[in-house]
């Protein structure tokens, strides 16, 4: 049976203390009374991902970056190797986040590298797709999630693809406060899942994990985590606050 997973994207967010003392909150309130199904995620900035490992229970929050560099070492000035995340003791990395493909014109190519380098090293890619308001609007969503997942990593070997968690973020819902329908996420999801029942076979459609991002929140969680296909979210504003993240853990 597929995971259900609730991981916390910090952005550009909190300085060290702060998120520290953050992370010991969320951890606390976890311990206390988090959903013991859903497996939790936090991904602070790289400067304060050690700190925020040394702060939870590494039995229950696992720990990923905000991106990876689709080199593998070198002289790439600036840049953050999948090895160095992995030696650090993160377990996740996402890749192909919407403000990565348009603030830093990350291409789909670009995305399939690192999404192959993280698979390499053994991190779990958290693999973004969605489409912009102007897309959905001419109806080209479903063709672009399409293109995003064919591009960047439907063309993985079937023991690696089983690996990757795919987050579809629409791009209309992130930091607006304008979530997607939970028919709306439910449909694409269930697009999603056709796909890669179609690519790779109806065992590891069921077994992918596909979560939801984009102004999710601890009051419309569970009516969107409440879809057959929702297997949980990927949560920006709402996890920078410990009890709104853990009424998004526990809306399940
Ligand atoms: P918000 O939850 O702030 O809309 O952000 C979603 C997101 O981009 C998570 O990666």
């Amino acid at each position: 049976m597929r995971k259900k997973i609730v991981a916390g994207n910090w952005k550009m967010n909190t300085d060290l203390e702060s998120g520290k003392k953050l992370a010991v909150e969320v951890n606390q309130l976890i311990a206390e009374k988090g959903n013991p199904e859903v497996k939790v995620v936090l991904i602070p900035p790289f400067t304060h991902i050690f700190a925020v490992l040394n702060s939870v229970n590494s039995q229950r929050i696992e720990i990923g970056a905000q991106n990876c560099s689709s080199e593998s070492k070198g002289a790439f000035t600036g840049e953050v190797s999948v090895e160095m995340i992995k030696s650090i003791g993160a377990t996740h990395v996402i890749i192909g986040h919407s403000e990565r493909r348009n603030y830093f014109k990350e291409t789909d190519e670009m995305l399939n590298k690192k999404t192959k380098l993280s698979l390499e090293i053994g991190l779990t890619p958290i693999f973004c797709c969605g489409e912009t308001l102007e897309q959905r609007n001419a109806k080209n969503h479903f063709s672009v999630v399409e293109e995003q997942l064919n591009k960047g990593i439907f063309g993985f070997e079937k023991n690696d693809f089983e690996k990757i968690v795919i987050a579809y973020e629409p791009v209309w819902a992130i930091g607006t406060g304008l979530n997607a329908t939970p028919e709306q996420a439910q449909e694409m999801h269930f697009f999603i899942r056709n796909l890669i029942s179609k690519k790779f076979g109806n065992e590891t459609a069921e077994n992918i994990s596909i979560l939801y991002g984009g102004s999710c929140n601890a009051a419309n969680a569970s009516q969107l985590f409440a879809n057959q296909d929702v297997d949980g979210g990927l949560i920006g504003g709402a996890s920078l606050k410990a009890n709104d993240f853990l009424g998004i853990i526990n809306a399940f």
